[in-house]
């Protein structure tokens, strides 16, 4: 603890600090007796300004506020998959060992287990240079993943010994490195990082390769690519929470940080009783074995919120320099802009449209900007892709957060309330939705599905265009003087609506990897022949998958 300043003005989560105390931007900062967490967020020479990510009631002018003298991180080592975080990664289940069901102001948890010893293989030797990113050690985080420490960034030398096999806890020196101005650093398991800075990577790839999501809609017309961008707008009820969970349970990402983000606290219960049963299928291990949840529901404190969606992404981001692909869900981005608000009102700066603060577009595309394929510093290549759901307001996607999240994203999975209405699930309109990805992965469907599969795929699209054309003059004169070819058209795309676009999360066959058409359908018909050809290569796709898996 180094210095300290003196309280005088607080509003609501933001609090104002007085005197030359040498803060410095971003810095953690420890408020009140209850040494309550917050962040450094504006600073002028005699005053900072810092937001508590924790309820300010009670703290009175005159206070103190302690500088921690690093900006605020988290800590990344073995413990994180199978965890349970708040928004500033406190474990859950300690906060609630510590202070019962209802979280205690300024409880002081460890964000990971010291005293848990990890089964350690050393990977590097005396006398072996070492630079940032290199491997140092691996260790078995759960039966799913092995968790591969790495040298941070910033540490680069020649190894001066190492400790042998065995077992060790998270902050125990494993290896001595002699840095090129010849200090001696101890490397362990563990480091810290700041969230809002991005993780430093070698290079970015151009997108490849698809996250198969096992949503037919999603893995047939709209892809998102490994390392993309997609956003799932919608409003109320229509599907969005639904969504995201089944590409969190289903698609073949490594490692899946979902983030609850400001949404309702039974939603977020849900999701932990519904993750902590369910098997991955991969290979029949809890599916949590993979999985960080992070959750600030919509009654806890702005601030963290703000925070949590940078927790996440730089959680992903360290899998990610481990060579994993990584999925990250965030439900939902609304509710964070709305923290961003709320946090920009208390500071009185000059709102933008719809109160948002002028700086929503450009928080918006450095969160997006963090996704990608990259070559890590240590010549690995893995994954962040971001999944946002979005939750306009009355549904009405001309709203700010859904029309700046769009100039971001390449994937636009548009919920439709018609549709969720009519109980078609996913309620994901063929007509509103894109992908910008469907062009970067044409060559890989062309070899892992079939090599008519994107032409198949757009004449599907044309089809269904067809019909909404048609639809309008049927609602007019009815479908009985319609010729009988473009009655054909209304009837097959019926069938690939109902039978295919369709997919009931509930059904314990429809849920996953099964292409088939439940419908009859036996008219001679060459569209339809095309139809049936494309849907048996996305069959024999998800077949292929499933062995793959066993
Ligand atoms: N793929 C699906 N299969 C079956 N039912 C679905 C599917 N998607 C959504 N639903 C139904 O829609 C309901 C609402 O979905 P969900 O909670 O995901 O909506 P939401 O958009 O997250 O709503 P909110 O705005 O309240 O957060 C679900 O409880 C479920 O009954
Ligand atoms: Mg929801």
């Amino acid at each position: 603890m180094s210095e300290a300043g003196r309280i005088y003005g607080i509003n609501g989560p933001v609090v104002y600090v007085k005197g030359d105390i040498g803060f410095k931007m971003s810095e953690m900062v420890y408020v009140g007796p209850e040494k309550l967490v917050g962040e450094v967020i504006s600073l002028d020479k005699n005053a900072a300004t810092v937001q508590v990510f924790e309820d300010t009631t009670g703290i009175r002018p005159g206070d103190q506020a302690e500088a921690s003298g690093y900006p605020f991180s988290v800590s990344l080592a073995p413990g994180i998959l199978h965890n349970i975080f708040d928004g500033i990664e406190r474990p859950l289940e300690q906060i609630a060992a510590q202070s019962g069901k209802f979280i205690r102001r300024g409880t002081q948890v460890d964000s990971l287990d010291f005293q848990k010893r990890w089964e350690t293989h050393i990977a590097v030797a005396a006398g072996e240079q070492i630079k940032p990113g290199d491997v140092i050690a691996r260790v078995p985080e759960t039966a799913a993943i092995t968790h591969r420490c790495m040298v941070p960034p910033g540490v680069q030398g020649v190894v001066e010994k190492t400790v042998c096999d065995g077992s060790y806890t998270i902050d125990e020196p494993l290896v001595t490195v002699r840095q090129e101005n010849g200090d001696l650093r101890e490397l362990s398991m563990m480091q810290q990082w700041p969230i809002r800075v991005p993780r430093p990577v070698s290079l970015r790839y151009p997108a490849s390769r698809p996250l198969i999501t096992g949503q037919r809609i999603l893995d047939t017309m709209f892809p998102i690519a490994k390392g993309g961008t997609a956003c799932i707008p919608g409003g109320f009820g229509t599907g969005k929470t639904m969504t995201q969970h089944q590409i969190a349970k289903w698609s073949d990402a490594d490692i899946i940080i979902y983030i609850g983000c400001g949404e309702r606290g039974n939603e977020m219960t849900q999701v932990l009783e519904e993750f902590s049963k369910l098997v991955d299928p991969r290979n029949g291990n809890p599916l949590m074995y993979r999985t960080v949840l992070i959750a600030n529901t919509s009654n806890m404190p702005v601030a963290a919120r703000e925070a949590s969606i940078y927790t996440g992404l730089t959680l992903a981001e360290y899998y990610r320099d481990m060579g994993y692909d990584v999925a990250v869900m965030a439900d939902s981005t609304s509710r964070w802009a709305e923290a961003l608000r709320e946090l920009s009102g208390r500071l009185e700066e000059m709102p933008a449209e719809e109160g948002f603060p002028a700086y929503l577009a450009s928080r918006l595309s450095a969160f997006y900007e963090r996704a990608g394929t990259m070559m890590n510093l240590n010549g690995t290549e893995g994954s962040v892709s971001i999944i946002g759901a979005v939750s306009p307001q009355g549904g009405d996607f001309s709203e700010p957060v859904t029309q700046n999240t769009k100039r971001f994203v390449r994937c636009f999975w548009g919920l439709d309330k018609s549709l969720a209405y009519s109980r078609h699930f996913p309620a994901i309109h063929w007509l509103t939705s894109y992908s910008e990805y469907l062009k970067d992965l044409a060559p890989w469907y062309g070899e892992h599905v079939s090599m008519e599969f994107v032409d198949h795929r757009n004449r599907i699209m044309a089809l269904l265009n067809q019909e909404s054309g048609l639809m309008e003059i049927v609602k007019l004169i009815g479908s009985d003087v319609l010729p009988d070819d473009q009655k054909l058209i209304l009837e097959i795309a019926r069938v690939i609506r109902l039978g295919f676009l369709q997919q009931n999360a509930f059904h314990k066959d429809d849920t996953i990897f099964e292409a088939v058409i439940s419908m009859k359908y036996d008219v001679p018909n060459d569209r339809l022949k095309m139809f049936d050809e494309y849907r048996k290569a996305v069959d024999d796709f998800y077949r292929k998958i499933i062995e793959k898996n066993g």
